[in-house]
C-alpha cells in the first residue's frame, strides 16, 4: 500500500529513542521528510545519520515539549526551513511510578508538564501552521494506561487519559481546519523507557513475565508494531479518521 507521505513534512517529538526513533525511521522509508524533536542530542544525532544514509532527509531540533517558547521557536524554524507542516506526531513521553498514597508533587508537575502539557504546545503551535494550508494531521502516543487504572503509577495513568481527552478536544476543534487528530494507546512495549522501569525491579525478570502474561498475545510489543500503527493513522489511508482512539496493545484492554 503506499502511503503516500512522499515529501510530507512530518515533526516526530520524542524521536531520539523507543518508539519515536522506529516511528522517525519508518517515516523517512516511507519518503517522509522527517524533523527529530528531542531533548538528547546524542541519540538524535545517531537517528538522523542512519536515516541520511540510508539516503532519507531528517533533521533534528533540541526542543524541550514542555517549553512554550522553545516549542514555539522551533515550529517557527521548521516554517522557514520547510514551508509547511504536514504531520505532527506528539510521541515524548515520561514515566514515574507511584500510587495515589505515594506519588510526590515533583512527579506530578513533570509529568504533567511533558506528557500533558508538551502534547498541547506542539499541538497549538503545528496547528496554527497547518491550518494556513487547511491540511494537517496530528498523531498523539498516548497509553493503556489512559484507558485502565494499571497499579502503582497514577500520575502517568491521569497523564495518558488526559492525552486521549486532548485528542477529542483537538480533533472537534481542528476539523473545520482540514487537520484530523488521532491517537494510539500502545501496551507495554519494549523501549528504553520499559527497560528503565524493569531494572528497577528487584526481581525484572518475573515482572516482564507478569507483564508479558497480563495481555491476551502473551507477550509485549515491540517499537516498530507501533511505529506502523503511527504510520497508518497519519496517512491518508484513513482521511475519514479523526478523534479515533486505536489500543495497540495484544489485547490488554480487551479482557
Ligand atoms: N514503551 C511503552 O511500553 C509505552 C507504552 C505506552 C505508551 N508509551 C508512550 O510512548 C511514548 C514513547 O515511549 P518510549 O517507550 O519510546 O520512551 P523512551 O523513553 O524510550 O523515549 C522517549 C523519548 O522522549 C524524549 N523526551 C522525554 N522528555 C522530553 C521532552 N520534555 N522534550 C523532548 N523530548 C523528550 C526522550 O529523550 C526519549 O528520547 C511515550 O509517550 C510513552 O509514554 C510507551
Amino acid at each position: 500500500m503506499d502511503l503516500k507521505l512522499k515529501d510530507k513534512v512530518a515533526i516526530i517529538t520524542g524521536a531520539s529513542l523507543g518508539i519515536g526513533a522506529e516511528t522517525a525511521l519508518l517515516f523517512a522509508q516511507e519518503g517522509a521528510c522527517v524533523v527529530l524533536v528531542d531533548l538528547d542530542e546524542v541519540n538524535g544525532k545517531a537517528v538522523l545519520e542512519k536515516i541520511t544514509s540510508s539516503g532519507g532527509s531528517a533533521t533534528f531540533l533540541k526542543i524541550d515539549v514542555a517549553s512554550e517558547g522553545e516549542v514555539k521557536s522551533g515550529i517557527h524554524s521548521v516554517m522557514e526551513k520547510f514551508g509547511r507542516i504536514d504531520i505532527l506526531v506528539n510521541n515524548a513521553g515520561i514515566y514515574r511510578k507511584g500510587d495515589v498514597l505515594s506519588f510526590s508533587e515533583d512527579d506530578f508537575s513533570r509529568v504533567i508538564s511533558v506528557n500533558v502539557k508538551g502534547v498541547l504546545l506542539c499541538s497549538k503551535y503545528a496547528a496554527l501552521a497547518m491550518k494556513e494550508r487547511n491540511y494537517g494531521v496530528i498523531v498523539n502516543v498516548a497509553s493503556e494506561a489512559g484507558i485502565v487504572g494499571i497499579k502503582n503509577q497514577i500520575v502517568y495513568n491521569l497523564s495518558k487519559a488526559a492525552v486521549i481527552s486532548i485528542t477529542k478536544s483537538c480533533a472537534v476543534d481542528l476539523a473545520p481546519y482540514g487537520i484530523r487528530v488521532n491517537c494510539v494507546c500502545p501496551g507495554t512495549t519494549f523501549t528504553p523507557l520499559v527497560e528503565k522501569a524493569l531494572s528497577r525491579e528487584s526481581d525484572p525478570v518475573a515482572v516482564r513475565r507478569e507483564l508479558e502474561s497480563s495481555r491476551p498475545l502473551n507477550r509485549l510489543g515491540t517499537p516498530s508494531e507501533i511505529a506502523s500503527a503511527i504510520l497508518f493513522l497519519a496517512s491518508d489511508t484513513v482521511s475519514y479518521a479523526t478523534g479515533a482512539v486505536l489500543s495497540i496493545d495484544g489485547g490488554y484492554t480487551a479482557w
